[in-house]
């Protein structure tokens, strides 16, 4: 081989991509005549298929950051890499395709729409891209034990039932990260651990990448990874 080549360096292949890298983040809102700085030089690397816990007190800015690697918001300084991409980078269609395409949102509210079906609630990410097939959600609905409401408007259904709705909308279109905000801070410990063990056990399945903000110590069993947001900053627990 010649020498040139045996020189060259090895071709990145997406193994070697995280799926989050982001460097020096600070998020300050500004309101008025006040400002109130939140995060302050964060630096986080997730590698594929990890699930990672972000703990810390109320206010500290766990919601903050997931919204900004959801590409919800953008960061007052630093840079935001997701699989390979920065998205600091991307103008607002660009980034609204990524949410579409490549990310899941769970919330602890599970912000389904009320007067759809649970199926059209969790069909809707699909039908965003485009893609017109009930299949994959029946299949899906079934597995999260919910076969047999698949017609019941989403209003009518128990808190654990929505999240388990809203699990399926997160994941239906196959996004590699997703992000989920206290997903069980609104349900009973007994209905929030099925809820947690059901998310750990598709997201694995499918070598997803899963970030979620808890107040659940309980969770941190399941994460590869456990960090606190501490006076502004992130650190290992
Ligand atoms: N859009 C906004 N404009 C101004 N301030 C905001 C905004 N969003 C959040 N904040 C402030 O930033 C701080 C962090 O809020 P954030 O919601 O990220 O905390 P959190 O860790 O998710 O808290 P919790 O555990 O209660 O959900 C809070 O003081 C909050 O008031
Ligand atoms: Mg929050």
């Amino acid at each position: 081989m010649p020498a040139q080549q045996e020189l060259s360096p090895l071709p990145t292949t997406r193994q070697n991509i995280a799926a989050v890298d982001i460097s020096r983040v600070g998020k300050t809102y500004h309101s008025g005549s006040t400002s109130q700085r939140v995060l302050d030089d964060l630096n986080l690397r997730v590698e594929r298929g990890q699930f990672v816990v972000i703990l810390g007190r109320s206010g500290s800015g766990k919601s903050t950051l997931l919204n900004l690697l959801g590409a919800m918001d953008r960061p007052t300084t630093g840079r935001i890499n997701i699989n390979g991409v920065e998205i600091g980078e991307m103008g607002d269609r660009e980034r609204t395709l990524l949410r579409r395409t490549s990310l899941g949102f769970i919330f602890q509210a599970y912000n389904l729409i009320p007067t759809l079906s649970v199926l059209e609630n969790v069909q809707l990410p699909l039908a965003l891209n485009g893609i017109d097939d009930d299949s994959t959600a029946i299949r899906l609905l079934d597995e999260l034990g919910l076969a047999n409401k698949l017609d019941a408007s989403a209003e009518d259904l128990s808190g654990g039932e929505q999240q388990r709705v809203a699990i399926a909308r997160a994941l239906i279109h196959t996004p590699s990260l997703i992000l989920a905000d206290e997903p069980t801070g609104n349900l009973d410990v007994d209905t929030g651990r099925e809820i947690i063990r059901l998310i750990d056990n598709l997201v694995r399945r499918n070598g997803q990448t899963l970030i979620m903000a808890t107040h659940s110590q309980e969770v941190i069993g399941y994460a590869d990874r456990v960090v606190t947001i501490r006076d502004q900053h992130l650190v290992d627990a």
